[in-house]
């Protein structure tokens, strides 16, 4: 649908700059971490969303150069750059969705855990100008560990009285991208059609990819499923050894980040039925926090939704991602605590 949306969209964007405020209602989204290699790419995504009205682009350095770049495209929204801490303020005000996908990524040989001890004070310092500027906002953590820097957001928002565990959401979307796109391959069936739910976390064994849930139904052989399972789980690593060095996935986490914007944007707007996955505060699991279904309205979540039926394989891959998932929450609740 995002993919509809922007092939509608100059015949939209030209209805929309006129008569905004009688069709679709004003959004201002903003982006920290937008000169980065995910931030970019979700900033031109963005930009083509016909659903946003302002668009904010925060980073410690070169925003202005992608702001203007970006602001050319005859869109609805109008786009402005802000760098560095004085300009956070700004960048953040009346905004009613925050993307962060600021921080360090990957390199080969790393764990997402090894970026704990620089993107944690990054997704803090972040989370509590968030409290500040705009308490009421969504936000989308892309920054990993997700498993952790989730935690943290809650913990800040906690202490600075502004949480509300309907609006923070830890982007697992590119897990669903990765376990359709799979599916699809394996299974001989049409990619626009898939749908497969992932829950539990995002890393590693936490990915959890509900593969007997997948429709269309492909009746594919337990060997298939382990392996398209861990193919899911290891997806972040397939791309961050294919760049060797470079970084990880930039340009399918702007895809899935801006999809699962896209999503949060209709649910405010009041769009009706809009599902994804997420790694929420829940109470699907013992966990505090854990990735499921989760119904968007015009509060942020509006349900979390249930596992639905588990195969054995998916039981069994459920009970081992718990120690882990629940380590990582954490260590990040912790840090929020201590520092
Ligand atoms: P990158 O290094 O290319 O870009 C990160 C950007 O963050 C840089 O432009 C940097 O200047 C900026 N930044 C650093 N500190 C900042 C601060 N205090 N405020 C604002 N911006 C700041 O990295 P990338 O490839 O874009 O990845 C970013 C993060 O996203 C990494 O932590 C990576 O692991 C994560 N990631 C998550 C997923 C997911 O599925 N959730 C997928 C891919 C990557
Ligand atoms: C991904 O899943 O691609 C991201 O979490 C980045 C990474 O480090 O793998």
């Amino acid at each position: 649908s995002l993919f509809r949306s922007v092939k509608t969209l100059a015949a939209r964007s030209s209805a929309a700059r006129g008569f905004a405020s009688e069709s679709v209602p004003d959004r201002k989204v903003a982006v920290l971490g937008a000169a980065g290699g995910i931030g970019q790419p979700l900033a031109l995504l963005m930009k083509l969303n016909p659903l946003v009205s302002r668009l904010a682009l925060y980073d410690i350095a070169n925003t202005p150069g992608v702001a203007a770049d970006v602001s050319h495209i005859n869109t609805r929204s109008e786009v402005s750059g802000y760098v560095g801490d004085d300009q956070l303020g700004q960048a953040l005000e009346g905004s009613d969705v925050v993307i962060i996908p600021a921080g360090v990524p990957r390199k080969p040989g790393m764990t997402r855990d090894d970026l704990f001890n620089i993107n944690a004070g990054i997704v803090k310092s972040l989370c509590s100008a968030i409290a500040k500027y705009c308490p009421h906002a969504i936000v989308n953590m892309i920054s990993n560990p997700v498993n952790s820097t989730v935690p943290i957001a809650a913990e800040v928002f906690k202490k600075a009285g502004t949480y509300d565990e309907k609006k923070l959401f830890g982007v697992t979307t590119l897990d669903v991208v990765r376990a359709k796109t799979f599916y699809a391959g394996k299974a001989n069936v049409n990619v626009a059609e898939v749908n497969v739910p992932v829950v539990g976390g995002h890393a590693g064994i936490t990915i959890l990819p509900l593969f007997s849930q997948a429709t269309p139904k492909a009746n594919l052989p337990d060997e298939d499923i382990k392996a398209l399972t861990k193919r899911t789980q290891d997806g972040g690593t397939e791309v961050v050894e294919a760049k060797a060095g470079k970084g990880s996935a930039t340009l399918s986490m702007a895809y899935a980040g801006a999809l699962f914007a896209d999503a949060c944007l209709k649910g405010l707007n009041g769009v009706p039925d809009v599902v994804e996955c997420s790694f929420v505060q829940s109470t699907v699991t013992e966990l505090p926090f854990f990735a499921s279904k989760v119904r968007l309205g015009k509060n942020g979540v509006e349900e979390v939704l249930g596992l639905g039926p588990l195969s054995d394989f998916e039981k069994e891959g459920l009970e081992k991602l718990k120690p882990e998932l629940k380590s990582s929450i954490e260590k990040g609740i912790k840090f929020a605590n201590d520092n």
